[in-house]
């Protein structure tokens, strides 16, 4: 099982119900897929964590990396893991510093 989280720049004509939209997508299709994972937008500001069965989340990563809806992707950190630290969210938003708590396990 992967885990990974980068950053990217939202593009700005992203407007916050096509922000809404993408997440509802992304739930629902993480769901079908058995990935789980967070998201946190602050201004264009976009930093995710993504986990699931390594060949899942590569050819995730490398649709979101293709996304012409955000820009400047830089990978921050991939990690082999045992078990998943998100179960329960196919992709929640949070708050930008609940993220950064949640990705540093202190929540
Ligand atoms: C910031 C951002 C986060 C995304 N997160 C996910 C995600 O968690 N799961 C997902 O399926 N798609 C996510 N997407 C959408 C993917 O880039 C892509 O549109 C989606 O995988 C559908 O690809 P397909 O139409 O080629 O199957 C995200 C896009 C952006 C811009």
């Amino acid at each position: 099982m992967l885990r990974l989280a980068y950053v990217s720049q939202l593009n700005p004509d992203m407007t916050d119900e096509r922000i809404a939209r993408m997440i509802e997508e992304a739930a629902s299709a993480n769901a079908s897929h058995g990935v789980t994972g967070i998201i946190a937008l602050e201004g264009l500001r976009v930093c995710q964590v993504i986990e699931g069965d390594s060949a899942d989340i590569d050819r995730l990563f490398s649709n979101i990396r293709a996304d012409m809806r955000h820009a400047a992707i830089i990978e921050l950190d991939r990690m082999e893991v045992s078990a998943r630290r998100y179960p329960d969210w196919s992709m929640v938003r949070l708050p930008m510093v609940d993220m950064v708590l949640h990705a540093y396990a202190v929540l």
